[in-house]
């Protein structure tokens, strides 16, 4: 985008058209759910309707509940969670509960493991739960001195991070590395960033390691002279990597009127595009997002985390690349996933949110490492569907039976109606909400 400014859309044209509304609200966060709710209306933020519709907490979190997990909470919003089923890892059969609210994700998950099912399953495994947390420190008056120093007081800093959080260390886990890289900033100034490797075991523990991080500045700042500057972990956490693979016969991959060599070279061709084209490697790794997406939504994770990490993860070598790869060996086609995985089955919602915690029991798994793999075949399988749909039919035809179905929704449709219109809009080809109304109509 460069320097040059780009021309905004013309807010005071569209304003005129608008009631006016007032954001700048104080004490929000000490008022209780009612009053926020009528102080927004009083700004002229929501109507009638929109207030009903936020009173509704939901009858699993509620407002109690949602009010503990955020600031200013005014409601509880919905997805739909469906099950992505057929799983088979490492010789165990899952139900992967998915939250995610684009159609036929859920479809081709389940398609997928079916297919890796039947040829004998996914294989996963996890690295260890080694987080990274980073702490930079700048002004340093001499470079070489304050490297020295800290090298020398590697075990002492160790031990002070294990002494923050002493918990960890009886689980098993805790700090056990340091490491001193050195980078240049703007201006051609050197600057250090101490990486500290921490064991988090069952944890996703950014908690953990940022408490870690922020614990040792002072003494990091005493060694090196050198102000400490930021201190936080790193999302891209990889040296805590999950990878699944599967191998299927050839002939296992005939479909609809495609043998089953041409669903393979398909499927190869589309991942080779991947490997080559950062453009084609975005929508790749979209695809399988949008299955560990819906399904660490579903188990309480923090998934910005889990994106942040795939997509950094992804661009590690200089150039974007896919997460998960196709190829060939004799009548074989084999596919692979490889990204970081930072998960957790202790802490956060996974305590608190009711249906996080059924989710987790529906998974059954008993470690983060077990819910990594879980997630990452889940990538796997998003991926083999989309790329086998985009290298054979398309992915519309497939789309359009659940889009019809919402379009009929859309328009007004319940009950047995949602299917009528939907098959009456795909016969029309024409799945637009006004057909679907006209339709509901005569009805
Ligand atoms: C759509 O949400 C995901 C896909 O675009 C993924 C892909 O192209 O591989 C179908």
């Amino acid at each position: 985008m460069g320097q040059k400014k780009r021309p905004v859309a013309n807010t005071t044209i569209i304003s005129k058209k608008r009631p006016r509304r007032n954001s700048r609200i104080t004490g929000f966060y000490r008022l209780v759910h009612e009053d926020r709710l009528s102080m927004l209306e009083k700004q002229g933020f929501l109507d009638q309707s929109a207030v009903s519709l936020l009173r509704q907490t939901g009858t699993v979190l509620g407002w109690e509940k949602a009010n503990t997990m955020i600031e200013n909470v005014v409601g509880v919003f919905e997805l739909p969670l469906g099950m992505g089923l057929n799983f088979k890892i490492n010789e165990r059969d899952y139900v992967v509960p998915m939250a995610v609210e684009e159609p036929s994700i859920l479809a081709a998950v389940g398609h997928a493991a079916t297919i890796f099912r039947d040829a004998g399953g996914i294989y996963a495994e996890a690295e260890p739960s080694i987080m990274t947390g980073q702490i930079q420190i700048v002004d340093i008056p001499d470079l070489k001195v304050a490297i020295t120093r800290l090298e020398t007081a590697k075990k002492n800093l160790i031990h002070q991070a294990n002494e923050l959080e002493p918990g960890m260390l009886r689980r098993g886990g805790g700090a056990l590395d340091i490491e001193i890289r050195q980078l240049k900033d703007k201006k051609n100034e050197t600057f250090l960033v101490v990486h500290l490797y921490v064991d988090v075991c069952d944890a996703m523990g950014a908690n953990l390691i940022n408490t870690m991080v922020e614990g040792l500045a002072d003494e990091i700042e005493l060694l090196t002279g050198g102000k400490v500057f930021l201190r936080i972990l790193s999302n891209l956490t990889d040296r805590r990597r999950a990878a699944a693979q599967v191998s299927i016969p050839i002939q296992k991959l005939a479909w609809k009127e495609f043998t089953g060599e041409q669903v393979a070279n398909g499927i190869i061709r589309a991942s080779e595009f991947a490997e080559i084209d950062p453009y084609r490697a975005a929508t790749h790794n979209k695809g399988i997002m949008n299955g560990i997406d819906a399904a660490a939504i579903a188990a309480g994770q923090d998934w910005r985390a889990i994106e942040a990490g795939a997509h950094a993860y992804a661009a590690s070598s200089g150039s974007y690349k896919p997460l998960a790869k196709w190829w060939r060996e004799e009548n074989m086609l084999y596919g692979k996933i490889e990204m970081p995985m930072a998960v957790g089955i202790v802490g956060g919602p996974t305590r608190l949110h009711p249906t996080v915690k059924t989710c987790l029991k529906i998974l059954g798994v008993q470690s983060a490492a077990e819910l990594a793999c879980v997630l990452v075949s889940v990538g796997l399988a998003q991926n083999f569907s989309a790329i086998k749909a985009l290298s054979t039919t398309g992915i519309q035809r497939g789309h359009m039976a659940l889009h019809a179905r919402s379009v009929a929704a859309t328009a007004g449709a319940t009950g047995e109606k949602v299917e009528k219109i939907a098959r009456q809009l795909i016969q029309e080809q024409n799945i637009k909400v006004e057909r679907a109304r006209e339709l509901l109509k005569k009805c």
